[in-house]
């Protein structure tokens, strides 16, 4: 077994020094994939240091060259990166750029892989499969990259995808962490409590990032961490933001935009509910059961007074619902 995954690691490491190779040293990998990087903004130093790669068009290229370099049929298959039917064989990202997914201590786990045409039936980015090396749900992309200053600087900025993760390390903050398309998990919020207690999400500034913030506040606040929420403009997610603006700027931006929970939510209320009471009511409520997550109880108290403060409602009320939801807990 232990074998087993050693193999998978090895193969997983042979194709991810095969794409980057295939980007920076063959005339399809430069014209295609590395223009399309380039396009994207990313400099040749941010291209080796995420390993970036890309996969040919042929069908069968990448698992042809692994079978001849002696890696076994079987962990290409396991892995994912093959595809074996009948007597044909195909490789699972042909003709995609790739992005390495790293563990905490650098091994090659699986690979996300963009698409680069606009073609509409095909998914924008694929992933590895769920493997044995491969966990999508226990994994952070930029992990790797990002724990040192994680840790120096005691705090995480949470993206949602790849190319927000480079992006930001390309503009000089290296503190960021993704969770590449899944809905967070408490397993990755453990990975990043172990670094520090103080998670800033940065989700896109759409529909779908606000509802994603919205779900990581409760499972970060259960874990005892404490969470800061940051919007962008409609339109803009961390990368588009990033590569227009400076260091500096980026930095002032967070500090200016970065809300605690409870203030994130109230500005919710403020966009959606205006004066509706009936909104109003179920908002509060949200806030409470928000609030009811977290383990400390002298942090709860604190957040039902600011709530109280913010939303205009007694203390009183607040701490009966908050003990309803507490009981109901136990
Ligand atoms: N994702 C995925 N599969 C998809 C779409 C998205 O796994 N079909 C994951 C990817 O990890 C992606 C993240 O969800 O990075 C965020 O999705 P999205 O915002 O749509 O993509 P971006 O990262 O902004 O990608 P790009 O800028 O290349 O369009
Ligand atoms: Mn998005
Ligand atoms: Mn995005
Ligand atoms: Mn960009
Ligand atoms: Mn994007």
């Amino acid at each position: 077994q232990a074998n087993e995954k050693e193999s998978m690691y090895l193969v997983s490491e042979f194709a991810q020094k095969y794409f980057h190779h295939t980007l920076l040293e063959t005339d399809e990998g430069k014209a295609i994939g590395l223009s399309y990087f380039k396009e994207r903004g990313f400099t040749s130093d941010t291209i080796k240091k995420f390993g970036l790669g890309y996969s040919p068009e042929t069908w069968d290229a990448f698992t042809k060259e692994a079978l001849g370099k002696g890696y076994k049929l079987e962990y290409l298959e396991k892995t994912g990166l093959s595809i074996f039917k009948e007597d044909k064989q195909f490789d699972r990202f042909k003709g995609r750029v790739m992005f390495p997914i790293q563990s905490m201590s650098g091994r090659v786990l699986g690979f996300g892989g963009r698409i680069l045409t606009s073609d509409k039936k095909a998914a924008k980015y694929l992933n590895s499969p769920e493997s044995d090396i491969y966990h999508k749900s226990k994994v952070l992309y930029g992990i790797f990259h990002a724990k040192q200053a994680i840790a120096k600087l005691n705090n995480c900025y949470l993206v949602e995808g790849y190319t927000d993760v480079i992006q930001m390390h390309q503009a000089g903050i290296e503190n960021v962490v993704a969770s590449s398309g899944t809905a967070l998990t408490s397993d990755q919020i453990r990975l990043i409590n172990r670094l520090t207690p103080n998670i800033t999400v940065l989700f896109d500034g759409d529909a779908a990032g606000l509802r994603a913030s919205i779900r990581g506040i409760d499972l970060i606040l259960e874990a005892g961490m404490n969470v800061k929420v940051c919007t962008f403009p409609d339109g803009d997610d961390p990368d588009s933001f990033a590569r227009k603006t400076s260091y500096e700027d980026l930095l002032q931006y967070f500090e200016d935009n970065a809300k605690d929970f409870i203030q994130f939510k109230a500005s919710l209320l403020m966009q959606e509910a205006k004066n509706d009471p009936i909104k109003k009511a179920d908002l509060i409520r949200d806030m409470v059961i928000s609030i009811s997550k977290i383990p400390d109880r002298i942090k709860r108290e604190v957040y039902i007074k600011e709530c109280s403060r913010i939303m205009d409602i007694s203390e009183d009320v607040l701490f009966n619902t908050l003990a309803q939801l507490v009981k109901k807990d136990l």
